[in-house]
């Protein structure tokens, strides 16, 4: 389920708005300048990277029609309970993002398959944006934010990047994401 949660950035018990419905998240997104978008459903979110890039080749123009974004790549990261290092593995991944950060430069998922949520520290407010199959979104570059991929990783998602280190995160030490829910407990919620 795709989720907005707003809350204000001093208490994160004051709930503004939630809302499971996509264009109301759309609305509040776009206002604040975010871009948000529902792409179709993959017909095999197991298939290969090169399917899904393939599968996918007329948004992803339309989206790069400008030609800003050089990299494009797919990230995936799912549960394997064969793997004894798999825990190890999903603690490492989902730990490199949770603090708060900002790039230079628009962070641009699509959410193939899987979930994963952006927090995004705005001016007086957080909004928790919980991504799965289907959801765009673009967090503008020099935004405060971080993300959660929960306790369970399982996402595959499209990354745009205009510089080939586009990824790299500059680390505010603001510990605010530790008193905001976590992935799991919005879910719950
Ligand atoms: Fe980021």
């Amino acid at each position: 389920m795709t989720l907005l949660q707003v809350m204000s950035d001093a208490d994160a018990g004051d709930v503004r708005l939630r809302t499971a419905d996509a264009a109301v998240i759309g609305a509040e997104l776009n206002k604040r300048g975010i871009v948000f978008d529902r792409w179709p459903a993959a017909s095999d979110p197991a298939a290969s990277t090169e399917a899904i890039l393939t599968e996918y080749d007329g948004h992803i123009g339309e989206l790069n029609a400008d030609g800003r974004y050089k990299h494009i790549d797919v990230a995936r990261i799912h549960p394997d309970d064969s793997d004894p290092e798999w825990p190890a593995k999903a603690k490492g991944a989902r730990e490199k993002f949770l603090a708060e950060h900002r790039h230079a430069e628009d962070e641009v998922r699509f959410f193939v398959a899987g979930r994963g949520c952006f927090y995004l520290h705005l001016d007086g407010e957080v909004l928790a944006i919980v991504c799965e199959g289907g959801d765009l979104v673009s967090v503008p570059a020099g935004t405060r934010h971080w993300f959660d991929m929960g306790s369970r990783p399982d996402f595959l998602a499209v990354r745009f990047f205009e510089e080939e280190d586009g990824w790299i995160g500059d680390f505010t030490g603001n510990t605010i994401g530790e008193r905001f829910p976590t992935l799991d407990e919005l879910l719950v919620a």
